[in-house]
């Protein structure tokens, strides 16, 4: 049996960043849903799949090889696609999708084969409710809207996008709300998650208290 430390919280908590680094001091396998998710938006709309071909959507998915590298990169059928899945098409294209029951039950069954290779850090938004309930280690990772909101502009001046803070407010703000009302695999707080306020704290300061408690329970 391997061990899995299972992560969710809402999109620009930082989730991504602190659960690959906790991967990375533990030498565990980092998956990162949310790119898995982006693959099957990224492959419909090279297709000209449209949103609601539920059926074709899941076919997909059910023929694609994904592979997700320690470093962050994300390969689909073989090709280097990190960069593409991120683009506002297919963020817009993922929120939708991620609703379609059935390819929920395809990701379910993909995520749980993961677990039995190797010990894992997994991160997404059902990850410690649906797809690993039992997992000894459970964490929600949370952050302030505006926070977030603040932190999501600084990364989008780097990286040359233009935005203002009110735009990514509200869309933050919509994403978050479309996370928590998914009719299967909702974003949720329950009891047996670790909850960690990435908003007060440092990157190191949100990883060393997850290392911590991995480490002493
Ligand atoms: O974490 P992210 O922003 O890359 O996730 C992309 C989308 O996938 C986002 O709209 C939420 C969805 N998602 C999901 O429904 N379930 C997961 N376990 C991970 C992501």
């Amino acid at each position: 049996m391997f061990n899995i430390i299972a992560i969710d919280g809402p999109s620009g908590s930082g989730k991504g960043t602190i659960a690959k680094e906790v991967a990375r001091r533990l030498n565990y396998t980092y998956i990162d849903t949310g790119a898995m998710y982006r693959c099957v938006a990224l492959k419909s709309l090279e297709l000209n799949i449209n949103e609601d071909e539920e059926e074709k959507i899941v076919e997909l998915l059910k023929n694609m090889d994904i592979r997700l590298t320690n470093d962050g990169k994300t390969y689909m059928d073989d090709i280097d696609v990190s960069d593409k899945i991120r683009t506002m098409e297919v963020t817009s294209r993922v929120s939708k999708i991620s609703c379609i029951v059935p390819l929920r039950l395809v990701m379910e069954e993909k995520q749980r084969e993961m677990a039995k290779k190797s010990n894992i850090v997994m991160e997404g938004r059902d990850i410690t409710t649906v797809i690993f309930p039992d997992a000894k280690y459970k964490f929600y990772i949370d952050c302030s809207l505006e926070e977030r909101a603040k932190r999501r502009l600084e990364q989008n001046k780097e990286k040359g996008i233009e935005s203002t803070y009110e735009e990514v407010y509200n869309s933050l703000k919509q994403r978050d709300y479309d996370d928590m009302n998914r009719p299967l695999g909702a974003l949720k707080r329950t009891d047996d998650q670790h909850y960690i306020d990435n908003s007060k704290n440092t990157k190191e300061e949100s990883v060393d208290e997850i290392l911590k408690i991995v480490g002493e329970e």
